[in-house]
């Protein structure tokens, strides 16, 4: 069974939306296997590094909407998504210094994080976005 996979009940009905969560799931999911075999350090570095550069993207996407149509919990959600992304650096700069020999702590810290956050934060803002025609 894969470690990670996106269903129908995570859909936050905006197919622009949904789209850019399963990629980050296959990433997430991706990275896992990766670490599973033992990947080299190098590719396991280059795939965080992707991993980070496509979520902050995702995130920039779903700020944008919210903030052009005044979401009320824009603050919320802003906050939830910065001190993700303090979190991955954090984990980054210790699996680089060896503090984390195995990084099974960031795969299960980026599975529950992007499980809950999608389930929980970015449900709330679906029906508003759809009624504002994001698509
Ligand atoms: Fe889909 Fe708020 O991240």
């Amino acid at each position: 069974m894969a470690f990670l996979t996106w269903t129908d009940s995570m859909s936050v009905k905006i197919e622009s939306i949904d789209k850019q969560h399963q990629k980050l799931i296959g990433m997430i999911s991706d990275f896992y296997e990766n670490i599973k075999t033992r990947s080299n350090n190098d590719n396991i570095l280059k795939l965080v590094d992707g991993m980070k550069k496509y979520t902050l993207e995702h995130f920039r996407y779903e700020e944008k909407f919210m903030q052009q149509f005044n979401y009320p919990g824009y603050v919320e959600h802003k906050h939830e998504h910065d001190l993700f992304v303090t979190k991955v650096n954090a984990l980054e700069e210790k699996y680089k210094s060896g503090k984390i020999i195995v990084s099974y702590e960031i795969t299960s810290f980026l599975k529950d994080w992007i499980t809950n956050h999608i389930q929980g934060v970015d449900k709330k803002y679906s029906d508003f976005l759809v009624k504002n025609g994001v698509e």
